[in-house]
């Protein structure tokens, strides 16, 4: 829930309160570190890892919204995540007509 309330302040016009800790002041500017958030143990089971079960529907569905800002957000967001994601969904696709693939992981 902090994460969802620290980055709704990005936009957001009053202060924030988290109780106990800190107030966020109306109109400061917050860098969100991506780096650590994608890599929080608290969220992610495995953090340092290539672990493509992290997107399971179960496992988003039992994370926190928020957790997850790979183009960040608000107005300094990415402009490309349109783009990206089609350049990404397409080469996938690409890649995956044109060879086969197969599970070698328990080898
Ligand atoms: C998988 C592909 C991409 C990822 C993961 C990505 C991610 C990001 C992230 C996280 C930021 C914010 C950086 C920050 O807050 O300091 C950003 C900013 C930016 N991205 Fe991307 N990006 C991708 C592709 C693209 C593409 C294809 C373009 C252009 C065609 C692009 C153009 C930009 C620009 C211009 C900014 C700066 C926006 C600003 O500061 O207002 N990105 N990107």
């Amino acid at each position: 829930m902090q994460i969802l309330n620290f980055l709704n302040a990005y936009f957001y016009p009053k202060p924030i309160f988290f109780p106990g800790e800190y107030t966020l002041p109306a109109g400061c500017t917050l860098y969100i570190r991506l780096h650590c958030l994608h890599r929080n143990p608290k969220f992610w089971s495995h953090p340092n890892e290539f672990y493509p079960d992290h997107f399971l529907s179960e496992a988003i569905a039992n994370r926190p919204k928020g957790c997850y800002f790979p183009f960040s957000a608000g107005p300094r967001g990415c402009p490309g995540k349109l783009y990206g994601t089609i350049v990404m969904k397409t080469l996938l696709s690409t890649l995956l007509r044109k060879y086969k693939f197969e599970d070698r992981s328990e080898i």
